[in-house]
């Protein structure tokens, strides 16, 4: 449970949901890390609840100025960059149809163009440390398409390619790129209208592990991407999903499971 010690990480949308599953596992690995997110109360109260291993800092991802600022604040307390977690995002569910142009520009701007400052801008620091590590948090939704969320699917295919291209171009410069694809992780965004967790899972039947997952699934996860034990990874997706882009069933046939009562 300690392979991150001696890591610097920098944790976008860490301030609750998956980011802050990443930021708890990584700093039981071991790694200090900067906890960046638009919910400044609820970032600093996680970095307060961490003590010395955590800081928080305001951070749109949208703003190429707010990223050069986070960066370099963890420069400042940390001594050091060693992974970047593109994690922060946002989802609307509607059909193309009803999404105005507003919502089709912030799922761009946060779940796409996020990623991309944020990797442009990192490079120096991740390079000053020597390398390191660069995951992006894409999706289930960022393999196959669902309905309700097409520009949601598009960010997120788009950060699956921009993750691939980025290990190529920086792999030989010592920053491994991957990305995770999560299923349906239980957080306030995939369940805007706080459905209780024994109900959720009941709409998750259809996944092969019957249930949704937890922001602690996808720390596991990150926290495999950025240390040592993932050093071979390189343009890796690494689905974590129950199961759902395994394939489809055939629902009369054997083996399909079976709606809840
Ligand atoms: N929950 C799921 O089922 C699921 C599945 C697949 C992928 N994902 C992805 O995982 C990531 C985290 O999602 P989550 O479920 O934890 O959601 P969440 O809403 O619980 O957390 C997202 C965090 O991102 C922050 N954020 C939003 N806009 C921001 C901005 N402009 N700048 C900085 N921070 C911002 C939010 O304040 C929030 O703290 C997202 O990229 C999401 O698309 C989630």
């Amino acid at each position: 449970m300690h392979r991150l010690t001696g890591k610097v990480a920098l944790v976008t949308g860490g301030a609750r949901g998956i980011g802050e599953g990443i930021v708890r596992r990584f700093v039981a690995e071991g790694a200090r890390v900067m906890i960046t997110d638009v919910l400044s109360a609820e970032g600093a109260a996680l970095a307060a609840e961490l003590g010395e291993a955590a800081a928080f800092c305001a951070h749109d991802v949208t703003d190429r100025g707010q990223w050069q600022a986070a960066l370099d604040a963890t420069e400042a307390r940390f001594g050091r960059l060693d992974v970047l977690v593109n994690n922060a995002g946002v989802i609307v569910f509607k059909r193309l149809d009803d999404l105005t142009e507003a919502e089709i520009r912030r799922l761009v701007d946060i779940n796409l163009m996020g990623v991309i400052h944020g990797t442009q801008l990192a490079i120096p620091a991740l390079e000053r440390a020597g390398g390191g590590a660069i995951v992006n948090m894409s999706s289930a939704d960022g393999i196959a398409g669902a309905n309700s969320l097409s520009v949601y699917c598009a960010t997120k295919f788009a950060v699956r390619g921009f993750s691939k291209a980025m290990a190529l171009e920086l792999g030989p410069r010592g920053i491994r790129v991957n990305s995770i694809h999560p299923g349906g992780i239980f957080t306030p965004l995939a369940n805007p209208t706080n459905v209780p967790r024994e109900l959720y899972d009941k709409g998750f039947w259809i996944y092969p592990a019957g249930r949704a997952g937890d922001p602690e699934d996808i720390g596991a996860a990150a926290a495999f991407l950025a240390s040592d034990d993932g050093k071979y990874c390189m343009g890796t997706e690494l689905a974590v999903d129950g199961g759902l882009n395994a394939g489809h069933y055939y629902m009369a046939m054997p083996g399909a499971p079976k709606p809840p009562a």
